[in-house]
């Protein structure tokens, strides 16, 4: 658990309780509920490595983020790096743009080190993952069913970046946005 740097929020893990709240703030994000049926799968199919909430001082989750393990898709290349996929990230309609998404994706990229992940992807605004340091020149470098601006990647070790270029594959629920 870690106090963020937006006031009066704590970034957590989900707990089973949170279960229901999750779906609910997921789908209001989201022009429909294809992200909060992929959280589900995802979670229930155990391709989530983190899944954390932002929770504000009256004790109200206004925030999620979810990342999933993505695999190299070749035997030898890349084997030895560990990476994830961060998607989705969400926050009440009429709680956005108050730093409540920063506060989150920050707070669990340095979580992520800490359990020793390396090398996150994600596919997302251009106009906003940039400023956590995610690259779409370093995405490149990882083959998988994404491309273009939209797909950016991010380093969290210096030594992961030997391993590139590689090919990857997300975790199946991923195949019904492919
Ligand atoms: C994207 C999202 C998680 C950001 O969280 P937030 O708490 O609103 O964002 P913050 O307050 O930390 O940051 C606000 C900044 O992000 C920018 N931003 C927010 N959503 C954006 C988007 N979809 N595209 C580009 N920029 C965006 C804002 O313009 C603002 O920019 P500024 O700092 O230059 O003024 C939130 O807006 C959300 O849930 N959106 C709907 C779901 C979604 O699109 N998720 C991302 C794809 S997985």
């Amino acid at each position: 658990m870690s106090d963020s740097d937006a006031p009066n929020l704590t970034i957590r893990d989900v707990t089973p309780a949170d279960e229901v709240v999750v779906r609910d703030l997921v789908t209001a994000a989201f022009p429909s509920d294809v992200e909060a049926r992929l959280v589900h799968t995802l979670r229930h199919c155990g391709a989530l490595v983190l899944e954390q909430v932002a929770v504000d001082a009256d004790g109200q989750v206004v925030g999620h983020i979810a990342y999933s393990r993505v695999t190299p898709a070749a035997i030898g290349r890349g084997q030895a790096i560990q990476i994830v996929c961060l998607a989705p990230v969400s926050v009440w309609p009429d709680r956005q743009k108050s730093g409540i998404g920063s506060a989150l994706i920050r707070a669990s990229l340095d979580r992520l080190k800490e359990l020793g992940e390396e090398l996150v992807l994600v596919l997302g605004p251009p106009a906003y993952y940039p400023r956590f340091g995610f690259d779409p020149v370093l995405a490149k470098k990882v083959q998988g069913p994404y491309a273009g601006d939209a797909f950016m990647a991010l380093a969290l070790s210096e030594s992961c970046l030997r391993h590139l270029p590689i090919e990857v594959a997300f975790a199946t629920p991923f195949e019904d946005f492919e």
